[in-house]
């Protein structure tokens, strides 16, 4: 492993909103972004689920249909041959919901805080692939119950998915790569801590400073279509 970036050595890359803004997926925290015209409360916590369900599936719907407007961009695919011609372990953590990591052709990813195109059956506790709208309370396709199917989406309050391998990742990675993440919801935006701790080197690819740009040795700025493959060109070469 050559110090800092190479072919081989334990990698780990997150992602986050960033990343997709180039296909034309609203992040979070822009002045365009999601939670524009919708409080967090309202939409991404159980406690709305259970208040209100139809304003919470019908949010999740929404993006869900968006989704099927969009195509993963140049950033995507560069982290698919990247995995592809890396050498050591290779683990992408996404904190995105859409689907455009795997359909750009990644394999080993984790979507921390879950899948759009998931439903999680609070009944029978299955979680089953969800394509179309969740509407009114669709039934569960494993148990036939209805009413019971939440958007499978990690909200605020909640733990995010397979911290226990994240975690042991992060504690065991040579390179941490950021990407397009504003660094502001844990325990992601703790990673590159720990990363630190761990001798690992840290890049972050973003749009602009994020709020752990500190802890970072290298920070590039600019679009992700642009300068994540233009990264992994360098790391490639
Ligand atoms: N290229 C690179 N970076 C970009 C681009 C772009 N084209 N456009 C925006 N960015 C950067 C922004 O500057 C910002 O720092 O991407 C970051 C997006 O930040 P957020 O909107 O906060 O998204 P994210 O960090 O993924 O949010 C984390 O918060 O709301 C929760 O669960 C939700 O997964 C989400 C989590």
């Amino acid at each position: 492993m050559v110090a800092g970036t190479g072919q081989s050595g334990n990698l780990v890359i997150l992602s986050g909103a960033g990343i997709s803004a180039d296909s034309g997926v609203p992040t979070f925290r822009a002045a365009d972004g999601l939670w524009e015209g919708h409080r967090v409360e309202d939409v991404a916590t159980p406690e709305a689920f259970v208040r209100n369900p139809e304003l919470v599936r019908a949010f999740y719907d929404a993006r869900r249909a968006h989704l099927g407007t969009v195509e993963p961009n140049a950033a995507h695919l560069a982290l698919a041959e990247l995995e592809r011609r890396w050498d050591g372990d290779f683990l992408l953590v996404t904190q995105n919901v859409d689907d455009l990591h795997e359909r750009a052709g990644s394999q080993r990813l984790i979507h921390m805080h879950g899948e759009l195109n998931s439903g999680w059956c609070l009944a029978c506790d299955t979680r089953s692939p969800w394509a179309g709208a969740m509407g009114q309370g669709a039934a569960c396709p494993s148990c036939a119950a209805t009413g019971t199917v939440r958007p499978d989406i990690v909200w605020f309050g909640e733990m995010p998915y397979e911290m226990e391998r994240l975690d042991e990742a992060v504690r065991n990675c040579d390179l941490f790569v950021s990407i397009g993440t504003s660094g502001a919801v844990y325990p992601a935006a703790g990673f590159v801590q720990t990363a630190r701790y761990v001798g690992a080197h840290c890049v972050e690819l973003n749009l602009e400073p994020s709020q752990g740009s500190i802890f970072f040795q290298e920070t590039r700025i600019g679009r992700a279509s642009e300068i994540v493959p233009a990264w992994v060109e360098e790391v490639l070469a």
